[in-house]
């Protein structure tokens, strides 16, 4: 048989020398980023570029390659820096550094895999975890589920299996069939949007979200629930889930678990928790009574990769009964598995939307290994306390002007600056839109802003453990300096 000799380009490609010569300097770098974000000496933990000013910069870059290490030190340096504890925005894990070796390792094997041929050492490990972990937060013996990419996908394959639960019952099935488009879910109208988008790709559209009001705390009621289920049924809407969120994006609120529970088993519904921010509280002796109830839920998704210190994006999706795992999906698929209904628990794509997906269960025996579950604790502790550390900081500068939207319960917290009197809330919200964005481009902390309750507010999320009461006192000085510019260009 003729073939031709490996091509220079892929013998370069596979060269271990060349590997380890990379891989010392990259590391070097990357070492050397931890140590300058640790301290704090970028200008900004943000370096904010208007999107197509990067777009053009990156434009131009990629058409002069000047080798990886290059390439690396630039992303590097372009990128946010969430190791810096200035970097309070958004949702994102700072993850323990140790994950970065992991992910070499990882990507380097690359068994990730939909069914036990591809990745034996993963899968094994994925299930010992999911029913081990499960038990940790509180569910039954009997526990498991399966790890998945983000908690979006994982609200969606929750409900799926909500759906085929209720069909079970009504003996019909929408997955073999498809349905009347008449199924609906009931979820805090402040929950995350992929509740409502997972809703929407069931083909059960908008009006399949029954959206229930929140309180003054923000959240769901009693009474919001009854009144929320009883309009759909007006509408003819056949409701089988209920959505607990654990927290709540926008302003970190918990839902009262047991009193959804309560619901659910009332109305024989399933009860899913979205708890893909605020679950990990379980981890912490100080604050698992907000998620207490949770040991009742159907179904869980948890994140890893946000408040538990490990990469994106990886999701534990747990189920009060392992086999329910495999109600989400059945499918035939001759070239990996021979039975579609056989529920083999080491083939993981029969109960996965994705098909191949990383080792993810390899990221979370790597912190267990090293930390124990302690850690999740430890930094559960650390970031609620941080929280509450801004809030007090918020209230303590209320005369000039800094008002606390609610007290955190998680470490989410909201809060506006309003330097003087405004005419109108859309003035109030126009200043601090304005004022948001200002720092966007200035401030050497990195804040995000939302709205609720018809109001903007400037929210951060303390996501960096390393983060210090100075630096949280330094953010507000930062708004202070930048508001009198503001003020005069809107003026
Ligand atoms: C409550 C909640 N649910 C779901 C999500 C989506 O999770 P992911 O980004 O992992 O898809 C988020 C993300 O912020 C969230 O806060």
């Amino acid at each position: 048989m003729m073939l031709e000799p490996l091509h220079p380009l892929l013998r370069k490609a596979y060269d271990p020398d060349r590997f380890v010569r990379l891989g010392r300097e990259i590391l070097e770098d990357l070492a050397q980023h931890l140590v300058s974000s640790q301290a704090r000496t970028a200008d900004r933990s943000m370096p904010w570029v208007a999107p197509e000013d990067e777009r053009r910069h990156w434009a131009v870059r990629l058409d002069s390659p000047v080798g990886l290490p290059a390439l690396m030190r630039e992303v590097v340096q372009r990128s946010n820096g969430l190791q810096d504890p200035r970097y309070m925005g958004h949702q994102v894990a700072v993850p323990f550094p140790d994950g970065a070796l992991v992910g070499m390792v990882t990507d380097m094997l690359n068994n990730g895999g939909a069914i036990y041929e591809m990745g034996p050492t993963n899968s094994a490990m994925e299930d010992v975890l999911m029913a081990r972990i499960g038990v940790m937060m509180g569910l039954p013996k009997g526990c498991g589920g399966v790890m998945c990419h983000g908690g979006t996908l994982a609200n969606l394959v929750a409900l799926l299996a909500a759906r085929r639960h209720a069909a079970g019952q009504r003996d019909a099935d929408a997955w073999e069939h498809g349905d009347d488009g008449m199924g609906a879910v009931l979820v805090s109208e402040q929950a995350h949007y992929c509740v409502d988008r997972a809703v929407r790709i069931m083909g059960w559209g908008a009006e399949g979200v029954g959206l229930v009001p929140v309180d003054a705390s923000h959240k769901m009621t009693a009474e919001g629930l009854e009144a929320a289920l009883e309009a759909m049924k007006r509408k003819g809407r056949r409701v089988v889930a209920v959505v607990g969120s654990a927290c709540t994006t926008s302003s970190g609120a918990f839902d009262d678990l047991a009193l959804t529970a309560d619901f659910a088993r009332e109305h024989d519904l399933w009860f899913h928790v979205d708890g893909a921010h605020g679950v990990p509280a379980v981890f912490s002796d100080r604050y698992r009574s907000l998620v207490a109830g949770i040991e009742r839920a159907d179904s869980v998704a948890m994140d890893f990769h946000k408040i538990m210190g490990v990469p994106a994006l990886c999701t534990g999706l747990f189920y009060a009964r392992q086999d329910d795992s495999f109600l989400p999906f059945t499918q035939s698929a001759e070239y990996l598995w021979s039975d579609a209904e056989d529920p083999e628990w080491w083939n993981f794509g029969k109960r996965t939307f994705e098909c191949t997906k990383r080792m993810l269960s390899t990221r979370v025996a790597a912190v267990l290994e090293e930390y124990g579950s302690e850690i999740w604790g430890v930094l559960i502790d650390r970031l609620f306390g941080l929280g509450r550390a801004l809030a007090t900081a918020v209230e303590s500068r209320n005369s000039k002007g800094w008002e606390l939207a609610m007290a955190p319960e998680a470490n989410i917290v909201c809060f506006r600056y309003l330097p003087q009197a405004f005419d109108s809330v859309e003035a109030e919200n126009a200043f601090t839109s304005g004022l948001r964005q200002r720092h966007l481009e200035e401030g050497a902390h990195y804040v995000v802003q939302t709205r609720f309750g018809g109001r903007v507010w400037l929210r951060c999320t303390l996501m960096n453990p390393l983060t210090e009461a100075s630096d949280l006192e330094a953010m507000l000085d930062g708004f202070e300096v930048l508001a009198p510019s503001v003020l005069r260009d809107q003026g």
